[in-house]
């Protein structure tokens, strides 16, 4: 059985549910944010053996009998509704450390291990890992030193430097900005949050790269005319797409790259030059993909799914042929969501 934590609005996971469903693979949704209100979780230890199951909506799911974890978009704990803040702050802490526990504790061959996710997704490392193994990357500059941040931008000049944040989220989302000469005067600001600068590189085109275990589905993705050159997410709708091929040694830096991440899934931001060479930007451990398979129609969802099955013996289940959602409003069978905004949908990483 394969163990998906997400949410039943999340359309990646929906997608891959379906192919699994369409495959006749046992799927278990899991929706941290039920917990623990709404669902109860139990791991009971005797002697040698250990037994963990959850309830939810009165049903009784068996989580040993997973094989494989796809973390994908664990959400927020919600508690009981009232709490005292301190009462609430030490729930939440237990809370965490109960599910990050079962995590480890059960016998799962994760995509990707929850711990080597939150580790490879901060830029600052995954920055270095890529240097070394030898991927190109931009001349980079992350400080809150904003003596530091004027020397490199006097370096690279102002409209030659651009600036972006650590974290892309919905709720809080900014482009890449190229660093204008007006801008130089801020930079003293630096000191209040650390900011990262970078050369700016020049693209023939943006490529995003979907990494599966040994797959790779690689689109490159031009700009609308005229429009911003830093960022194509600013008019995703003018931006087209199209499947492409990279360099075999560049493909193999990537493989190297994932393994010294200990990722099998990542989504992996690029900029081709004009002159052909490959620069690598960043990888998503938990990067989204559905906006690039819309519109090139790789099968992205599809090869999800068969690497989740793959890693699932086939023996263990003769039973069931259905997907359970814990946590979800429907114990079984999950609602297939649309995609989030679909065309106009900004990835969020
Ligand atoms: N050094 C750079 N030079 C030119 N464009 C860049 C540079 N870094 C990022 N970009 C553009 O901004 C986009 C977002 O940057 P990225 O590094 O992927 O961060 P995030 O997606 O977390 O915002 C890239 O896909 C690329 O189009
Ligand atoms: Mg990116």
């Amino acid at each position: 059985m394969i163990l998906i934590v997400s949410h039943s609005k999340d359309d990646h996971a929906a997608a891959v549910i379906g192919e699994l469903q369409r495959m006749r693979h046992p799927t278990l949704l899991f929706d941290t944010a039920r917990y623990p209100a709404r669902l109860r979780l139990s791991q009971k230890l005797e002697a040698m053996r250990t037994e963990f199951h959850a309830v939810c909506d009165g049903e009784r799911l068996d989580l040993g009998s997973c094989r494989v974890g796809w973390w994908r978009r664990p959400q927020a704990f919600a508690l009981e509704p009232g709490m005292p803040n301190e009462a609430a702050a030490f729930a939440y802490s237990e809370c965490h450390e109960a599910v990050a526990g079962l995590w480890h504790a059960l016998d799962l061959t994760w995509v990707n291990p929850p711990h080597l996710d939150e580790v490879a997704h901060h830029k600052p490392y995954q920055l270095r890992v890529a240097a070394e193994v030898g991927l190109k990357v931009p001349r980079t500059l992350i400080t809150n030193d904003p003596l530091e941040a004027r020397q490199f931008v006097v370096q690279h000049g102002a409209d030659r430097v651009v600036y972006k944040t650590f974290l892309a989220s919905e709720a809080c989302w900014r482009e890449t900005r190229i660093l204008r000469t007006k801008e130089v005067e801020l930079l003293d600001h630096v000191r209040l949050a650390p900011v990262i600068f970078q050369e700016f590189v020049p693209a023939q085109a943006d490529l995003r790269v979907t990494i599966i275990g040994e797959r790779m589905f690689a689109a490159a993705i031009h700009s609308a005319p005229g429009s911003y050159s830093a960022d194509y997410r600013m008019d995703m709708d003018g931006a087209s797409f199209e499947p492409t091929s990279i360099p075999e040694d560049v493909q193999a830096l990537l493989r190297n790259f994932m393994r010294r991440l200990g990722l099998v899934y990542g989504a992996v931001d690029l900029r081709r030059t004009p002159n052909g060479e490959h620069v690598f930007l960043e990888v998503n451990p938990a990067g989204e993909w559905r906006f690039v398979e819309e519109r090139t129609a790789q099968p992205i969802s599809r090869a999800m799914a068969e690497h989740l099955v793959s890693l699932d013996p086939p023996a263990e289940y003769d039973h069931a042929h259905e997907t359970k959602a814990v946590g979800a409003r429907r114990s079984v069978g999950i609602r297939r969501t649309p995609g989030r905004g679909a065309r106009h949908a900004i990835p969020s990483n």
